[in-house]
């Protein structure tokens, strides 16, 4: 995936509104992970990725903006917070867990690549074997066809869908439930693969839709057909090359460090994180992992502590620094109508699905841009998420009294539905001025 910075900013357009200056940020880092990608060996060991600090309130996208730009590209992502290393009794500050956690993320990641390139071959394994079990089946009722006809008319059924609801009885692989053996880590022992070579895997009949059949043996087969071995060395390199560990909450250990509380490990964490972030060797149950070009982009409010109360150090491992700003009436009114999962779609989605066409007024819209903004003033500041609060204020009734078997109905929300919904929400001093 080779999208120029200038594309990576339409794509994040789709889904994320304003916040120019970071999504700029974030696709020039990613675009020089590529450049570096072209150079030769010795050159591209001179070269680390920027990295990047987001500044801004709470609910201004910056946890947004990059888990879109890692699903845009395909990139394993993880999202820490760094105060988790701060927890007292957080045995032994392990943040190497988190390049870890990273790996784990990238295993699945490719993993799932690999089964969908596979599924083609394990459907047709599966359609085979699905069609002598339900052989038998179709002979009752057509007892002059011959097999080869019934067969065909099987697969052609299988493929249509057309046989998903017939009962049949399946032998389907019993496959023992990973164990957690490390309380907390998330450190586990896959024991069907550690015992694989040793125990054939116990099956067992199980009496089932054609349809569960179906999609539990096409993924059996698949597992069958990657290479396991292929599938880690693959994660552990796109982990290196293209991973990004998202640190969240990194202002909470800046500052000077007190002599109580949970304070004293801040600077500690910071140290910790450090060989990291500049560039190491962890090892991990898939083989090492060095995480020198690792795109780490952390972000914080920074309302009490300063970039610059960070470590030297660990401030010059992060050399863009980008603000993010605070969601304006007109930004909200964006975000309820512009992304492709807008929150208004995606209501209007879901209510469809009991028979309710949603709609909105233009005036509507604006109403809940400006509710959304004095209310984010009058209490507490939390940014587009006030957005998720007035959607379910809005829609609670509607949402409770659709389905069940009324007709299709359309509804559309006007803005005196707003003010009556939302008006009881708004302080009444604020609410006057909505109402002349
Ligand atoms: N600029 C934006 N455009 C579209 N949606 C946004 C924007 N900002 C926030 N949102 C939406 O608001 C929610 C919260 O955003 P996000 O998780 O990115 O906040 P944040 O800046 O990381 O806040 P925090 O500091 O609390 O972690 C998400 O559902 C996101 O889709
Ligand atoms: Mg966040």
């Amino acid at each position: 995936m080779n999208l120029t910075p200038k594309q990576i900013v339409n794509e994040l357009n789709r889904y994320i509104i304003g916040q120019e200056e970071a999504k700029k940020a974030v696709a020039i880092a990613l675009r020089t992970r590529y450049r570096r990608s072209r150079l030769s060996d010795e050159l591209k060991d001179e070269i680390t990725p920027k990295n990047i600090i987001m500044k801004g309130p709470t609910g201004v996208g910056k946890t947004e903006i990059a888990r879109r730009l890692a699903k845009l590209v395909k990139a394993p992502f993880l999202k820490v917070e760094a105060t988790k290393y701060t927890e007292v009794g957080y045995v032994g500050r392990d943040v190497e867990s988190m390049v870890r956690d990273l790996v784990e993320v990238s295993v699945r990641l490719v993993r799932e690549e690999k089964m969908k390139e596979v599924e083609g071959k394990a459907k047709q394994v599966v359609d085979k074997r699905l069609c002598e079990v339900l052989l038998p089946i179709y002979r009752t009722s057509k007892p002059d066809t011959p097999d080869t006809i019934l067969r065909s008319q099987i697969l052609a059924d299988l493929e249509a869908g057309r046989a998903n609801e017939i009962m049949i009885e399946i032998e389907i692989e019993d496959t023992p439930r990973p164990i957690e053996v490390i309380p907390g880590t998330g450190a586990e022992i896959d024991l069907s693969g550690m015992l694989g070579g040793f125990f054939p895997r116990r099956k067992k009949r199980k009496k089932m839709s054609v349809r569960q059949a179906r999609e539990i043996l096409i993924n059996e087969e698949s597992g069958k057909l990657i290479d396991n071995d292929s599938v880690n060395s693959e994660a552990i390199k796109r982990a290196e090359q293209n991973g990004i560990i998202f640190i969240d909450e990194i202002d909470k250990i800046a500052g000077k460090s007190s002599t109580t509380g949970p304070d004293v490990s801040r600077e500690g964490v910071q140290r910790d994180i450090l060989p990291i972030v500049e560039g190491c060797t962890v090892s991990t149950k898939y083989g090492n992992i060095k995480t020198d070009y690792i795109l780490f982009i952390a972000a914080g409010a920074f309302h009490v502590s300063k970039v610059e109360d960070l470590i030297p150090e660990l401030q010059g491992r992060f050399p863009i620094i980008v603000e993010l700003s605070p969601l304006t009436k007109q930004d909200f009114y964006n975000i309820l109508t512009v992304p492709e999962n807008a929150l208004t779609k995606q209501y209007a989605t879901l209510l469809k699905v009991d028979n309710v066409n949603l709609s909105f007024t233009e005036e509507a819209l604006l109403a809940m841009a400006e509710i959304a903004e004095e209310m984010n003033e009058s209490s507490e500041n939390i940014g587009a998420r006030r957005l998720h609060t007035i959607m379910e204020l809005l829609l609670e009734d509607i949402s409770y009294n659709a389905g069940g078997d009324h007709p299709i109905v359309d509804i559309t929300i006007d803005k005196d539905f707003v003010l009556e919904k939302l008006g009881k929400s708004l302080k009444n001093r604020n609410l006057k001025k909505f109402i002349i």
